[in-house]
């Protein structure tokens, strides 16, 4: 779950610092923009250190990895979180101004916005400020409420920020409330199909290990993966999450069971494991078609300008399934395309005797390994016309196939 914290300029600036870590530990990703004030206060570097991501300063900073940096942001949000919020930020916030990146980020995303204001008491009891946040709170703005003591100009009343246990508490029963609804959304829209469903997964790449300190990778982040485990635990499923190499933080599901599984020969072990008893088997890992032939047990010393590793190919894993599964037992393969990806991946639905197949084009900057965002077709074997899923989140696309899952059953 991704969170942008905007920073504005209050004495209380410093414990935006502790929210970061909070949020951190707490397995969010954490991108942080801080206003020109905020940065008087305290400096981009604590919060470059905890969230391990470069902090967004000003609308002009030379930005490499991100086209426009302020839609991407907004694009990237699952919550715009401001903490603290100062009475300027809250009464720009409120007329739709856009003169620095937070401000813009605020009216370009489409996330849930979450503000924490913080301020002396009399600029909080200020009509003016009461008049913007009961504006934004009108917008479905979540506001929460400053809390009272010794203020840091002296005065006793409201306008404390909150300790941030209280703020990071906050955002996660958002992202609970959230979840709970696209759960139970799930649930229905699966009239209930897959709960106490055994339901395996594959998530992430698997390596072939040269020696003990190289390997080579295929490339996935586990996001596909992730996603789809957890769309198919909200809809009521008992999921075995196999995960290969990945990135992603890990589900926390109570009903999503993990098993690692780093070389492709170690996944087919696990997924073979599990198989008997499966209702279904959801391949999103990206599995390595070869493994280094000779294995050097001691680390290869650098010597020669050139040398040769001999490949040797793998088993394919949902081949294998696809010759042992059983009736009522429903195989979705995906299928990563740079080119022909209807062709290609219509045979492999074939050739490994799967009941629909989820095509994506790799190729694609938007698409594929390592994004937010996923675009597929899913061709199906009994014959339906392919259906095209444009463009959306990958905890979208996961919940779309998980529904297709459920008619199976
Ligand atoms: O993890 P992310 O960064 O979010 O990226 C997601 C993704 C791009 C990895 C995912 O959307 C995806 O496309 N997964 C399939 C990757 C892949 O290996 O595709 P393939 O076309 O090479 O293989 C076809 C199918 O056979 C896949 O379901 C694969 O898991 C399976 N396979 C492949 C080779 C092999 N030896 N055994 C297999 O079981």
């Amino acid at each position: 779950m991704n969170v942008v914290l905007g920073v504005t300029g209050g004495i209380a600036a410093y414990k935006a610092v502790e929210i970061t870590s909070r949020l951190k530990k707490a397995g969010f990703a954490v991108r942080v923009i801080m206003t020109r004030a905020a940065q008087e206060f305290v400096t981009p570097r604590p919060f470059a250190e905890l969230s391990g991501e470069r902090v967004v300063t000003s609308m002009w900073d030379d930005c490499t990895e991100r086209h426009v940096e302020h839609i991407a942001l907004a694009d990237w949000a699952d919550l715009l979180l401001v903490a603290p919020a100062t009475a300027n930020f809250i009464a720009k916030a409120a007329v739709g101004m856009a003169d620095d990146m937070l401000t813009t980020v605020l009216l370009a995303t489409k996330a849930p916005v979450m503000i924490a204001p913080a301020m002396n008491t009399d600029m909080l009891n200020n009509v003016a400020t009461q008049k913007n946040i009961a504006l934004l709170k009108e917008r479905g703005v979540m506001i929460i409420e400053p809390a009272a003591g010794v203020l840091a100009c002296g005065a006793v009343g409201a306008g404390r920020l909150p300790e941030p246990p209280t703020i990071v508490g906050e955002v996660k029963s958002f992202f609970d409330r959230r979840d709970n609804g696209v759960r139970s959304e799930l649930i229905n829209d699966c009239n209930g199909k897959l709960a106490g469903k055994k339901i395996i997964v594959t998530a992430g790449g698997t390596i072939a290990p040269i020696d003990p300190v190289r390997f080579i990778a295929n490339r996935s982040g586990g996001k596909m993966g992730v996603a789809t485990a957890r769309a198919a635990a909200g809809a009521g499923a008992n999921v075995v999450l196999v995960t290969g190499n990945i990135t992603v933080a890990l589900p926390t599901e109570p009903n999503i069971r993990l098993v690692s599984a780093l070389t492709t020969d170690d996944m087919l072990k696990a997924v073979l494991a599990e198989f008997a008893n499966a209702d279904a088997v959801i391949m999103t890992a990206a599995v390595a078609d070869y493994r280094v032939k000779d294995y050097s047990p001691q680390k290869i010393k650098k010597k020669a300008n050139s040398f040769t590793l001999e490949l040797v190919k793998n088993p394919d894993i949902l081949r294998e399934l696809g010759q042992q599964k059983q009736p009522g037992q429903i195989l979705v393969g995906f299928a990563a395309e740079t080119e022909n990806l209807a062709e290609y991946a219509k045979r492999k639905l074939d050739e490994k005797n799967l009941d629909f197949i989820v095509a994506n084009d790799v190729s694609r900057k938007d698409a594929g390994f390592d994004t937010d965002t996923n675009a597929a077709v899913i061709f199906y074997a009994d014959g339906r016309a392919p259906e095209d899923f444009p463009l959306d989140s990958k905890d979208k696309l996961a919940g779309r196939i998980i529904r297709r899952l459920a008619e199976f059953f």
